[in-house]
C-alpha cells in the first residue's frame, strides 16, 4: 500500500511539474484528487485493508493528498503570477506617446458676438425675448407703420409664404408682439434670424441676424437712447469709443438716426479698415413712433420709448476684422477654428 501511495505521489509530482498551464494543472488535480481520481480509488479500497492497519493507511493517504494539494496550490500560484507578468508587459502604456486629441468644437463667431451683446444688455436690466421667423405681414410691416404701398417695403423685399405671411425681414416685429402683451414698462432685446431676397455677396445674404432693442416707459427721451447706445458701444468696442448719431428715416421711429462709432482700429483718424472715414456705421435707432405705440395699444401721451436694430453679422465682422460675410456661413473649418 505504501509503495502504491508513493508511486501515486511521484506520478502526481511529475505531472504537476510537466503541466504547461492552469488548464493542464486542473486536469492533473482531477485525475489524482477528483471523485474518480487515483487517490479516491485507494480510499475506496480501504475495505480490503485489515482493520488494525486502517488508521495508519488512512493517515498515509491523507498525507499524500495534502502534499499533492499543496504542490498543486503552489504551482497554481506561480503560474498565475507568471501569467499576470506577461499580461502586464503586454498591456504596458507608453505615457510618452503623443495622445490622440479629441477635437472639441466651439462657438461660432456669430454666437460669440451675440452672447457679448446679450451680456451687455442683460447687465443694463434688459430681458431677452424671441419672436417667430415666419411672421404675419401685419407685424413685419403694417404695425410698424409700413403700409401696403410704402416704398420701405421694396427695400425689404422678402419671401412670401402667402398674401398674409412672410419670412420676417427684420426683428422689429418682436417689438410689436411685446408691446401687445400690455406689460409695461418694457426693456427688451430680441435676437434672431431675418430674411431678404438679396443676392449673396461680401456684405449681403438672404438670411442673416439682427438684434432688436426696445424700451418703453414713462418719460423716456432721446437722451436715454443716446446714453444707452453710447454705453453699449463702449462695452463692445472699448472705453475710448465715441458715437455719432446721424439723422435718418425709419417708418417706425421719429426722430430716427443711424449710429456710427469711431473706428476702433485707428481711433477715428481714418484707416484702411474704416475706409478713411474714421467712423463705422453699426445700427439704426430712434424714438418709437406714436402711431406704432397706438397700434399696439399703448397711449403715446403717457408712454414713450426708443428702439434700435443691430446687424449681428456686422458686429461679428467688425469685432473679428473679417472682410467677407460669406465666411461666416461656409463652415470652412480652417476659418472657424480661429475664433
Ligand atoms: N429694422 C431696421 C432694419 O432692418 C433696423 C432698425 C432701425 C430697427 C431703427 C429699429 C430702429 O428698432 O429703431 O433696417
Amino acid at each position: 500500500m505504501k509503495e502504491k501511495l508513493e508511486k501515486i505521489k511521484a506520478d502526481a509530482v511529475r505531472e504537476i511539474q510537466n503541466s504547461d498551464g492552469l488548464e493542464k494543472l486542473n486536469e492533473v488535480r482531477v485525475a489524482f484528487l477528483g471523485k474518480k481520481g487515483e487517490l479516491t480509488a485507494v480510499l475506496k479500497g480501504m475495505k480490503d485493508v485489515r482493520a488494525e492497519e486502517r488508521p495508519k493507511v488512512g493517515q498515509l493517504v491523507n498525507e499524500t493528498r495534502e502534499s499533492i494539494e499543496k504542490l498543486i496550490e503552489e504551482t497554481k500560484r506561480k503560474m498565475e503570477a507568471a501569467e499576470r507578468d506577461i499580461r502586464l508587459k503586454q498591456e504596458v502604456i507608453d505615457v510618452t506617446l503623443p495622445a490622440k486629441k479629441n477635437r472639441v468644437g466651439h462657438r461660432h463667431p456669430n454666437t460669440i458676438a451675440l452672447e457679448e451683446v446679450e451680456r451687455i444688455f442683460i447687465g443694463m436690466g434688459y430681458e431677452v425675448v424671441e419672436g417667430p421667423e415666419v411672421e404675419y405681414d401685419y407685424y413685419n410691416f403694417e404695425a410698424l407703420n409700413i403700409p401696403a404701398n410704402h416704398p420701405a417695403k421694396d427695400e425689404q423685399d422678402t419671401f412670401y409664404v402667402n398674401d398674409k405671411i412672410v419670412l420676417r425681414t427684420q426683428t422689429s416685429p418682436v417689438q410689436v408682439r411685446q408691446m401687445e402683451k400690455g406689460k409695461l414698462p418694457i426693456r427688451m432685446i430680441a435676437p434672431g434670424r431675418v430674411f431678404r431676397a438679396d443676392e449673396v455677396d461680401a456684405t449681403h445674404s438672404p438670411s442673416f441676424h439682427q438684434i432688436e432693442g426696445l424700451v418703453i416707459d414713462k418719460n423716456v427721451t432721446f437722451a436715454d437712447l443716446k446714453g444707452t447706445l453710447q454705453e453699449f458701444a463702449k462695452e463692445l468696442f472699448g472705453e475710448d469709443t465715441k458715437v455719432k448719431f446721424r439723422p435718418h428715416h425709419f417708418p417706425f421711429t421719429e426722430p430716427s438716426a443711424e449710429v456710427d462709432v469711431t473706428c476702433f482700429k485707428c481711433g477715428g483718424k481714418g484707416c484702411r479698415f474704416c475706409k478713411g472715414e474714421g467712423w463705422i456705421e453699426i445700427l439704426g435707432c430712434g424714438m418709437v413712433h406714436p402711431r406704432v405705440l397706438e397700434m399696439s395699444g399703448i397711449d403715446p401721451e403717457e408712454y414713450s420709448g426708443f428702439a434700435f436694430g443691430v446687424g449681428l453679422e456686422r458686429i461679428a465682422l467688425l469685432k473679428y476684422e473679417i472682410d467677407d460675410m460669406r465666411l461666416l456661413y461656409e463652415n470652412d473649418d480652417r476659418f472657424l477654428k480661429q475664433f
